[in-house]
């Protein structure tokens, strides 16, 4: 086979403030790749299927020397995310084509790979595409679901906080919540994923764009376990709005990635009110829990017992936007880069 397009999205300046498309990152069609011949030396080639747009990409996109999970992005070189590709070529023992691995890929068509250290081998089963293997079924769904397993004190009839409530991780949680039993406030940044939190069960379901935060803590409240993904102002509303032995689980901080986050002034509650605070890393939580993960919620969603809500978005051109609304809360739902059919 002749050389093809191999595409890529690199990265190209350290933003300040949001990535800017075509200034952060930039799309590269002009490289190909000669599939057949591509040196290997005991490797293998992956074809990029669909690639995840995450909030911590914005965490990469950091000076080389800056601590970042799970390295900061190199000026010229391609971003790396979460993702799915298909093998097309190997000449590793422990892997054949046609097989399909998951892990942090370089934004790329094509990528070549000397060994597994960052992917694994991963199954698709009933029915599900691959996209959901990245949402629901994927690290967001896991940092739910196994923190949930491991730290919530939920009790029936308690009250539950939850933002980013239209994103992956917090539209889980809305559903974790209410299998325990919990009423569950939550909230989002549009009508379109406030329609899809009260879809999937919430309770009270709110636009923080349009409506007080503080009113509804204050008419709904108090809250027994906020589970935050924005940290700044929201999180410092709800310690004011939290019952005493209150849990928090701090999951994200995204009102602070794209700038300075506002401080909190409540902190002193954590003390008068006994509020225990429980930070997640879902990379640290995965060993104990990924196989009953797989074992059990991928089937959850294909029975529909688990709901979802994603955006997909085709080619790699599209990446630079994609980041931007990721962050920025432009984003309908989970979004998810369609790189390339299996059959193309
Ligand atoms: N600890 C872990 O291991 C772990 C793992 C995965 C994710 N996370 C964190 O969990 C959170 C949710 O992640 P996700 O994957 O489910 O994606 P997500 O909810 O879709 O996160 C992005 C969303 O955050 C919202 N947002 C942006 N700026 C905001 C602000 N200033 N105030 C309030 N909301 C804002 C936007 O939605 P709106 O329309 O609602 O504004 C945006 O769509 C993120 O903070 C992420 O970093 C943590």
């Amino acid at each position: 086979m002749a050389p093809i397009r191999n595409a890529r999205v690199l990265f190209n300046s350290i933003p300040t403030g949001y990535p800017e498309p075509g200034k952060t990152t930039i799309y590269d069609a002009m490289t190909t790749i000669d599939i057949d011949n591509v040196s290997l030396n005991g490797g293998f080639v992956l074809k990029t299927l669909v690639l995840s747009i995450d909030p911590l990409m914005r965490g990469m996109m950091c000076s080389p020397e800056t601590i970042a999970y799970p390295r900061p992005y190199l000026v010229g070189q391609p971003i790396i995310g979460l993702g799915i590709g298909v093998i097309v070529r190997s000449e590793n023992a422990d892997v054949k084509v046609g097989d399909h691995l998951y892990g942090f890929l370089t934004h790329e068509e094509y990528s070549v790979w000397s060994n597994l250290d960052w992917l694994r081998v991963i199954k698709r089963e009933h029915g599900l595409p691959w996209s959901v293997y990245l949402g629901a079924a994927g690290m967001p769904g896991m940092t739910a679901y196994m923190a949930w397993k491991e730290h919530s004190k939920a009790k029936k009839g308690d009250v539950a906080f939850v933002t980013t409530g239209g994103g992956p991780v917090g539209s889980f949680v809305i559903q974790l919540a209410k299998l325990d039993g919990m009423k569950v406030i939550a909230s989002a940044g549009s009508e379109e994923k406030v329609k899809f939190m009260k879809d999937i069960g919430a309770d009270v379901a709110f636009n923080y764009k349009t409506t007080s935060t503080e009113e509804i803590l204050q008419k709904e409240g108090p809250i027994d376990m906020y589970w935050d993904n924005v940290g700044g102002e929201t999180l410092d509303l709800a310690l004011k709005y939290a019952s005493v032995g209150a849990q928090f689980i701090e999951c994200g901080m995204i009102s602070g990635y794209n700038g300075s986050q506002k401080p909190i002034e409540n902190l002193f509650l954590v003390i008068a009110k006994s509020i225990s605070i429980q930070g997640i890393a879902v990379a640290r939580l995965e060993d104990k829990y990924r196989t009953g993960f797989y074992d059990n919620v991928p089937q959850k969603i294909a029975r529909g017992e688990i709901k979802y809500s994603e955006e997909i978005v085709k080619g790699l051109e599209g990446v630079g936007e994609a980041l931007l609304s990721v962050q920025k809360g432009t984003n309908k739902a989970k979004v998810i880069i369609l790189v390339a059919d299996e059959q193309e």
